[in-house]
């Protein structure tokens, strides 16, 4: 956090993408939750990577090689920094959250959860924090239970230290809601959960972009997410774990630069992070992700914050006086994601309608149909927000849906 002057014109300047018409109208980006855009900085690394030393990492006898792995090594140290993890050695490279997540439940998961035991999820989770949970549950004769919500959208407490029995292993949480933007409180949820001896994982998909993120203050026992949702590239994320945890899991996959030594006879195993990193990584991935958090460092967070606060208010504030305008999820603390509804209209002919406006929206059920059964609902308008956006984006939003309206209705 080194510059204290939040100045928004330089930071969209360091976002070459935002700069472009799309179907004759400069580009309102309003699909962070979705995915972040990329700074230069971001592109660059990637870029200097394959133009200056693009070459495997912890194999080679060569300079190349060599600056390939300390850069490749230095981003896992800044992730570590980022989660504020004791060591860089509990992070693990994965193709993303849902990769992380699915490595937890076949690793930790199959030695962890017997027949009859319980999974605890929110009902608001994403398909990747509910499907893998499910095969697992089929493959062990468990089962998963949804924590409900209240009329809100937020997740029932009261309903929660209820489902807290003995027979719970896992509590799966995301720590904000990909469809609504609710900030759900994972730390106290966590805390409760761990007093009873209950496995924790938090998903983290949809907050790395918005704050501080402390793994040791959350408490919880895994913590994964997506470089994409971060300013980084895709098909890079991290699982991050309490390290006797992932000392005691057996290894996801099975291949090169997990193992220690292989022969016919038995094959014995790499440590932390590496038993868990089988096969040639994404090396461009992890560059361009240490990129992202270094550009994530460089920002004046308090004024970041204040900035994505400002233009959620305004959002809101403006989202209240539109007719026929249904707000989805009234959470105290939201970030990100504002979804909605507009009377008499599809939201996907919305979406497109807004898309020809050069407005960039997500429209569906955002891989949470659970969710949108609970609220009755196929699906929403979200649109979501991130640091380079401006009250001028949200008022070219709303501009949007008045045309909108004039088509549709
Ligand atoms: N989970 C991502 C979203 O919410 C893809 O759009």
């Amino acid at each position: 956090m080194s510059d204290n002057s939040f100045n928004i014109e330089s930071l969209r300047a360091q976002f070459p993408i935002l700069n472009q018409q799309v179907n004759g109208a400069p580009l309102v980006y309003l699909d962070s939750a979705a995915t972040t855009q990329k700074p230069q900085c971001v592109i660059d690394a990637i870029t200097d990577y394959y133009t200056g030393y693009n070459s495997n990492v912890h194999r080679g006898a060569h300079s190349l090689a060599d600056k390939a792995t300390i850069a490749f090594e230095a981003a896992r140290e800044k992730v570590a920094k980022f989660l504020n993890s004791p060591k860089s050695e509990q992070v693990l490279w994965t193709r993303g959250t849902t990769e992380a997540i699915n490595l937890v439940a076949h690793s930790w998961g199959n030695s962890h959860i017997p027949e009859g035991e319980v999974m605890l999820v929110s009902a608001l989770e994403n398909h990747a924090s509910i499907v893998p949970w499910q095969i697992l549950a089929e493959q062990k004769g468990a089962k998963v239970v949804p924590i409900p919500l209240t009329p809100n959208g937020d997740i029932d407490q009261n309903a929660f230290t209820e489902l807290l029995t003995p027979n719970v292993k896992l509590l799966a949480l995301s720590h904000v809601s990909n469809a609504l933007g609710s900030v759900n409180p994972v730390a106290k949820m966590v805390a409760e959960a761990k007093a009873k001896g209950i496995t924790t994982l938090v998903d983290g998909a949809q907050a790395v972009a918005h704050f501080t993120i402390d793994v040791q203050a959350l408490g919880c026992d895994f913590y994964v997410f997506s470089g994409h949702k971060l300013f980084g590239p895709t098909g890079i994320g991290v699982l991050w774990g309490q390290e006797a945890l992932l000392n005691a899991m057996p290894p996801y996959q099975g291949g090169g630069e997990m193992i220690d030594t292989v022969s016919f006879e038995g094959t014995t195993f790499n440590g932390l992070p590496f038993k868990f990193e089988a096969g040639t990584p994404h090396i461009e991935g992890v560059i361009g992700l240490g990129a992202a958090i270094d550009f994530v460092n460089s920002l004046d967070h308090k004024a970041v914050a204040q900035h994505e606060a400002d233009l959620m208010a305004y959002l809101i504030d403006k989202a209240a006086s539109v007719e026929g305008l249904t707000r989805i999820g009234h959470a105290e603390h939201q970030v990100g994601a504002f979804s909605f509804l507009l009377e008499g209209a599809h939201p996907s002919d919305v979406g497109m309608i807004l898309d020809q406006q050069g407005i960039a929206v997500r429209t569906g059920h955002h891989c949470t149909q659970p969710l949108m059964s609970y609220l009755n609902i196929t699906g929403t308008i979200r649109a979501s927000l991130s640091i380079y956006n401006t009250r001028d984006d949200i008022d070219r939003l709303f501009a949007g849906l008045e045309k909108a309206k004039l088509f549709l209705l």
